[in-house]
């Protein structure tokens, strides 16, 4: 198999670890393995005591267990662990589909979500994710207008990564609707789930499809992201036995380490997620501000969910171009909107981090410095 870079983690791997302003990251703000195990007393001597050994290949009961109670409609033998959520990903792609399928996808969408597809040899269409004034939306009709005799799986990403969109119920529903009279599967990566700015709880796609399964996380919305720690819930159980014998050749098992302290996040999951929800709705406070100054440089809607939002800026020069030289020359790393293949001058802004407020004031001192503003 043959598959494309991955062009978000190549331009990832050249700045994340050695820029002081990281102004786009999509993972929460994380903590330590310290103050983690600090949210249960005893939490800290089990660690400590853990066994080292292999652990179940469809991950520790207890996990899946605490993964199962987001949902209204699972247990735990709806629920496989992954080694994060991109293994799960790379995997169901690779059970569920051959080269003579077609798949849509939403588009924006982080790049695994169509690639591995591409890489099989399906037909791959874009759902494009389209802005107005008042935001981000969709065309469920435009939806319906990409299905071919063909259509296997509909792959949606919500909260979205790039844009911040979410789907509401309603609209959700329409998609199922749609995707029950065409028989088609969807796949929803629901990795930013937790973090809804306008505070509506919305349903996972799981529990309201036969044919859904859902995908989850603890890098992102728990920004616990060096736990490795994904999932997939859904209710076709023929789908989890496939995707449990495709991990043998993946990953076995996941660590047993990160096992025991995704379990214990999951016991404290409306804390943990309250806490980054307000994280970022602080920094979206000031990033507020700060679009309002200039409003004919930026086209900026605020994410409905998740911890990043996708902003158009009008300049002549290349977006590529105008990225790297920022982060070159002030150390202030946003992620250019070719990184998507979206045609378009955005970039992709996060909100998740402790240091919002400084990387910001970096990011407007080089555009006061070069004139921009
Ligand atoms: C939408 C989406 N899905 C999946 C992933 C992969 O997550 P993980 O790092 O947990 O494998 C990411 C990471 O950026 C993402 O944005």
């Amino acid at each position: 198999m043959k598959i494309k870079d991955f062009e978000l983690e190549v331009f990832f791997t050249k700045y994340e670890f050695n820029i002081p302003y990281l102004l786009t990251q999509s993972d929460c703000q994380s903590i330590s393995i310290n103050e983690l195990l600090s949210y249960r007393d005893g939490a800290k001597e089990e660690f400590l005591n853990l066994s080292l050994g292999y652990t179940e290949v469809c991950g520790a009961p207890k996990l899946r267990q605490m993964v199962s109670s987001l949902y209204t409609t699972m247990d735990e033998s709806n629920i496989l662990i992954h080694s994060g959520a991109q293994e799960a990903i790379f995997n169901f792609m690779n059970i569920f589909l051959n080269k003579e399928d077609h798949i849509i996808t939403q588009y924006p969408i982080y790049q695994s979500l169509f690639e591995v597809a591409a890489s099989i040899g399906c037909d791959t269409s874009k759902w494009m994710l389209r802005q107005n004034n008042e935001g981000w939306y969709t065309d469920i009709e435009e939806l319906e207008n990409l299905i071919k005799p063909n259509t296997k799986l509909i792959v949606l990403n919500s909260p979205n990564n790039p844009t911040g969109y979410t789907f509401k119920e309603e609209e959700l529903l329409k998609i199922i609707e749609i995707a029950k009279k065409h028989n088609i599967y969807i796949f929803c990566d629901e990795v930013y789930k937790g973090l809804e700015v306008d505070n509506i709880k919305r349903p996972w796609l799981a529990d309201l499809y036969q044919k859904g399964i859902s995908l989850g996380v603890m890098s992102k919305s728990y920004g616990l992201a060096g736990l490795r720690i994904g999932w997939v819930a859904t209710k076709d159980l023929d789908i989890l036995d496939k995707l449990t014998k495709m991990k043998h050749y993946t990953s076995i098992c996941s660590s047993a380490p990160s096992e025991f302290l995704a379990t214990l996040a999951l016991e404290y999951s409306d804390e943990i997620l309250n806490k980054n929800l307000s994280l970022i709705k602080r920094n979206l406070k000031i990033a507020v501000q700060f679009f309002k100054k200039y409003p004919t440089l930026f086209k900026f809607n605020a994410p409905m969910a998740g911890p990043v939002g996708f902003i158009k800026m009008n300049i002549e020069e290349p977006i590529n171009e105008f990225c790297d030289k920022l982060v070159k020359e002030k150390g202030v790393l946003l992620l250019p909107s070719n990184i998507y293949f979206y045609e378009g001058q955005y970039f992709r802004m996060g909100f998740s981090r402790d240091n919002f407020d400084i990387s910001l004031k970096k990011f407007e001192e080089y555009l006061i410095e070069k004139k921009y503003v």
